[in-house]
């Protein structure tokens, strides 16, 4: 059976307050997933924050002003990530160490889960970008246009590798 064949798949994008970054890379991966014609690999695109300072907050202003500069459509919510997500995605995605490590070594704890959180940054495996995407909310609107070229490489990167398409 190839990748191509293999059931539907669930993708969670994690960051820490889910306003800057993972709704960003939830966006550009859900954009990217329809105008390449491939939703129907996919059943579940999300995003979540490791903490629940802005639960219900629309994205951050600068977040969803890059994405429309690069007719990227965002429609969120700020939601919390909880343990139980690790068992219904079978990818959950963050963005930096702190992200990863709050995910695998506390949130992961309290299941009996075998899925474990990776970097979005593991499929930047020609180190084209700085694997990981950095914290945007106390610096410039430059952070965010890096953010959204880091996002926009790794979820083309990621589609190829785990579907097995040619892009
Ligand atoms: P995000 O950015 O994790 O990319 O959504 C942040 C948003 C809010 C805060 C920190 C980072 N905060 O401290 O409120």
């Amino acid at each position: 059976m190839t990748k191509k064949e293999t059931k539907q798949i669930s993708v969670a994008f994690v960051c820490l307050g889910n306003i800057c970054r993972s709704p960003m890379a939830e966006a550009i991966f859900t954009h990217k997933v329809k105008t390449l014609g491939l939703s129907k690999f996919f059943n579940k695109i999300d995003s979540f924050g490791t903490s629940s300072y802005h639960v219900g907050d629309d994205p951050d202003f600068r977040s969803s002003q890059t994405c429309k500069k690069h007719g990227v459509p965002v429609n969120h919510h700020a939601k919390h990530f909880e343990p139980k997500f690790f068992n219904e995605f079978d990818y959950v995605i963050c963005m930096d160490e702190s992200n990863l490590y709050n995910l695998n070594e506390r949130i992961r704890s309290k299941t009996s889960t075998k899925n474990e959180a990776r970097l979005f940054g593991d499929w930047n495996t020609d180190g084209k970008f700085k694997t990981i995407v950095d914290d945007p909310y106390y610096g410039g609107i430059d952070g965010f246009e890096y953010n959204f070229q880091q996002c926009s490489y790794f979820s083309e990167e990621f589609l190829k590798q785990e579907l097995d398409v040619e892009l």
